[in-house]
């Protein structure tokens, strides 16, 4: 029985989010035969040469997409999701006894990974970036503040680019590499999961990015991990799970044990719908702005009725969120989101209110249906 794609609704999902109906389509003829091998895509022996040909496409459509300055950089597939990433990475690049690290906290999964490895026994220091008054304002600290919390001798430096949870992003992907004033060789390690390929990234500036897919490019499953090869020159680390080992993962190019190949390949067709969408990451960055500028400035000509205390430019692109004043009101803003088929709009359980979900598979038409309903709900509210 096929489906019925014209009852599909509108999807501003955190994540997992909202693809491309095209990749979709052609992921549902892959299950069967996948690019006219012969096997479904499920089906197909990840050692196999047309396995091999759809992991290495994906990986250079990345490199490419981004624009790797050089062969220092790999791209991994990893499991684990982005959670797994937050125990790797101490794991992989601190020594207990020696080493400390720096994590900028500036929402939910910043504190998150800042938690984890403290919780495995590394020296992490925090900085906390982001504070809340008591009445529910969002302030950030002066760039100056945060580099006189940094350690000089921090092994890492490591921030969330887009705080899912908490509607937060730096204004550029190396925005604190570019203001911060640190020496150049200073390691940054940087969580992109839920704003990767939505804008540029001058990968010079960076270590270690990784990205969850779920949310801006493909399905669950997979996490993109992108790492300068030299940081792991120093001592094998046999107490490492070799799953969590970067070096494994580089050696045997991401397929040491048997990866999510639907994952991996669902995510090579979304690169590919990108380049063909957009051509450039400058280009998504422009479509994704004025997606989220609709909203914004919906907020804020609301006369106080829909609330978002982050400082402008620190406003994601990618979650917009927003409390909505009159008590009982988020409820009926959500069921009219329902009525008229949109889903997902209910913010984090640990912050409540309203977020929604703008990834790069959102179409312009769906983020003013939302605007739409919301200057309707507005009209009703104040008569
Ligand atoms: C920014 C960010 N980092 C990490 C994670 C954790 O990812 P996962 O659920 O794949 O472990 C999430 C999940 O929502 C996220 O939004």
């Amino acid at each position: 029985m096929s489906p019925d794609v014209s009852a599909r609704l509108i999807n501003f999902g955190a994540g997992p989010g909202k693809l491309p109906e095209v990749v979709l389509v052609e992921a549902q003829g892959a299950l069967l035969n996948v690019n006219n091998s012969g096997v479904g895509i499920l089906e197909m022996s990840h050692r196999s040469a047309p396995f091999d040909a759809i992991q290495q496409d994906a990986k250079n459509r990345i490199k490419s997409l981004i624009g790797f300055p050089d062969d220092k950089f790999e791209v991994l597939f990893m499991q684990g999701g982005g959670t797994l990433q937050f125990s790797a990475i101490p794991m992989n690049l601190l020594r207990k006894d020696s080493d400390s690290a720096d994590y900028i906290i500036t929402g939910n999964w910043s504190r998150q990974a800042f938690k984890e490895a403290k919780r495995l026994g590394y020296n992490v220091n925090a900085v906390e970036m982001v504070r809340r008054s008591d009445d529910g304002i969002l302030s950030v600290m002066d760039l100056k503040d945060v580099k006189a919390a940094i350690c000089p001798t921090a092994r890492y430096i490591y921030y969330c680019d887009n705080e899912t949870v908490d509607g937060i992003e730096f204004p550029s992907s190396s925005f604190l590499q570019d203001n911060l004033g640190l020496h150049s060789s200073t390691v940054f390690v940087s969580d992109m999961s839920s704003n990767f390929l939505s804008r540029p990234i001058n990968l010079s500036k960076f270590s270690l990015i990784f990205a969850t897919a779920q949310k801006n490019i493909g399905p669950a499953g997979v996490t993109v991990v992108i790492i300068r090869k030299d940081l792991f020159v120093e001592s094998p680390k046999e107490e490492l799970p070799l799953m969590l080992d970067y070096r494994v993962a580089v050696k045997n190019d991401s397929v040491y044990n048997t990866p999510p190949v639907f994952s991996i390949y669902v995510t090579g067709l979304v690169v590919k719908w990108i380049e063909a969408q957009f051509g450039t990451l400058e280009s998504v960055d422009a479509f994704s702005k004025q997606k989220s500028n609709l909203i914004y400035q919906t907020i804020d000509g609301s006369n106080g009725l829909l609330v978002n205390t982050i400082p402008t430019i620190f406003r994601s692109r990618m979650n917009v969120i927003m409390q909505v004043k009159e008590s009982g009101s988020e409820e009926a803003l959500l069921q009219e989101a329902k009525q008229n088929g949109m889903i997902q709009l209910k913010g984090h359980r640990s912050v409540g209110g309203i977020r929604c979900s703008l990834y790069n598979a959102v179409t312009m038409e769906e983020a003013r249906a939302f605007q739409s309903l919301l200057e309707k709900f507005l009209a009703d509210l104040s008569s």
